[in-house]
């Protein structure tokens, strides 16, 4: 049971542990939760709990075929981890956890979990464009973004390059959250003519959060900031003015990634040897059909193919009355990993190996 994500807030405010577990055989939960502190955070942080995981969920989802796959190692958002990396994947994670706790918040909000927050109706009766009006009920983006960002963005305690970054994907998962939002509309008039019609913004599937992420990831800027811009003013004026003049809805980092190929116990990455990967059946898209390549073989590893079977209910039949009975199908499903490609021992390949 090892302390994975930790909130620590100002301890003269309040205090904030969020510990979870990660167990072998189910993917991780959230398993213990600890805190003090006054009422208003109480009544917010089962909520900013639910919509971290929300946000690793949706990251193990968006990087299922990746070579990195948003391991557990990579989840330490807070700095008392030590190593604390500042790549491309760290950047993800910031953004897409902080989109989860606003998300999630905002959700909240809607469905009238909070006493203390409703429906954004600040412009209803305004014009908001050509035939139609702001009504009904807005979800409010704004209230789950100033309480996700007392939640997430207060693990940043430092004043360094990696801190400002940090805060500026956090800003940047929020900024996608309200990128994402749809309009819907109601149509008014006789007999449903829409003469005007009344509209509200609303959430996305979280999905497409993750999946609009997921491209600004592809397209993350990589920032020089590391050696120079020291501690004192000057340096941290640097950091400030190189921030300021990225747009928040990109994602930055500070170094590349490590090669995501190979195991490294030092940072915690597994390798992609051992992984499984997509090749036909189902109707993959272009991203899935290519990971066996990704995984595997741009590794330097063969595609191992392993047959299995397995027995499911098939040809159900219903009899009068009242049985349903079914018969056992075999089916055989291939399943594609990378391995280690081996050569018997001795036998070298041709054109290596050949002594005069
Ligand atoms: C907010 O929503 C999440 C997930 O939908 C749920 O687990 C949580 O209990 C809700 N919070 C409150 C205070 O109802
Ligand atoms: C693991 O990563 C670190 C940091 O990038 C690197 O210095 C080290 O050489 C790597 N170790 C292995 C075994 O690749």
């Amino acid at each position: 049971c090892l302390p994975k994500i930790m909130f620590l807030m100002k301890p003269s405010v309040f205090i904030f542990l969020f510990t979870c577990v990660f167990q072998l055989s189910h993917p991780w939960s959230v398993n213990n939760f600890l805190m003090t502190g006054p009422k208003a955070y109480l009544i917010y942080s089962s909520s900013v709990a639910a919509g971290a995981q929300s946000g690793i969920e949706e990251c193990k989802y968006q990087f299922a075929w990746d070579r990195w796959n948003c391991p557990e190692r990579a989840l330490q958002l807070s700095s008392h981890g030590g190593l604390r990396s500042a790549n491309r994947e760290t950047a993800f994670v910031h953004a897409i956890s902080s989109a989860g706790v606003m998300y999630t918040l905002t959700r909240n909000c809607s469905l009238g979990d909070f006493d203390s927050c409703g429906c954004d109706d600040s412009r209803n009766g305004q014009l908001g464009g050509q035939g139609w009006l702001w009504g009904g009920c807005s979800d409010n983006v704004g209230f789950g973004e100033a309480i996700s960002k007392q939640f997430v963005d207060a693990l940043e305690t430092g004043q360094d390059a990696r801190a400002a970054m940090n805060l500026h994907n956090n800003e940047a998962g929020r900024k996608a959250v309200r990128g994402t939002m749809k309009r819907a509309c109601k149509c008014h008039g006789v007999s449903g003519s829409c003469t005007t019609q009344t509209c509200w913004l609303q959430l996305p599937e979280f999905r497409e959060v993750g999946a609009h992420l997921k491209e600004k990831y592809h397209a993350a800027l990589k920032v020089d900031l590391l050696q120079g811009a020291g501690n004192s003013a000057a340096g941290r004026g640097a950091i400030a003015d190189t921030f300021r003049a990225i747009s928040t809805r990109e994602l930055v980092h500070l170094e590349d990634s490590p090669d995501y190929c190979l195991e490294n116990k030092t940072l915690g990455l597994l390798g992609t040897e051992g992984r499984e990967c997509l090749r036909r059946g189902r109707a993959l898209g272009r991203w899935e059909r290519r990971s066996c390549r990704r995984l595997c073989g741009d590794c330097g590893l063969a595609v191992e193919e392993r047959r299995a079977e397995t027995v499911t209910s098939c040809n159900c039949k219903f009899h009068w009355c009242c049985a349903v009975r079914c018969e056992q199908c075999r089916r055989r499903v291939t399943k594609f990993f990378c391995s280690r490609a081996e050569r018997p021992r001795g036998s070298a390949a041709p054109g290596l190996g050949l002594k005069p």
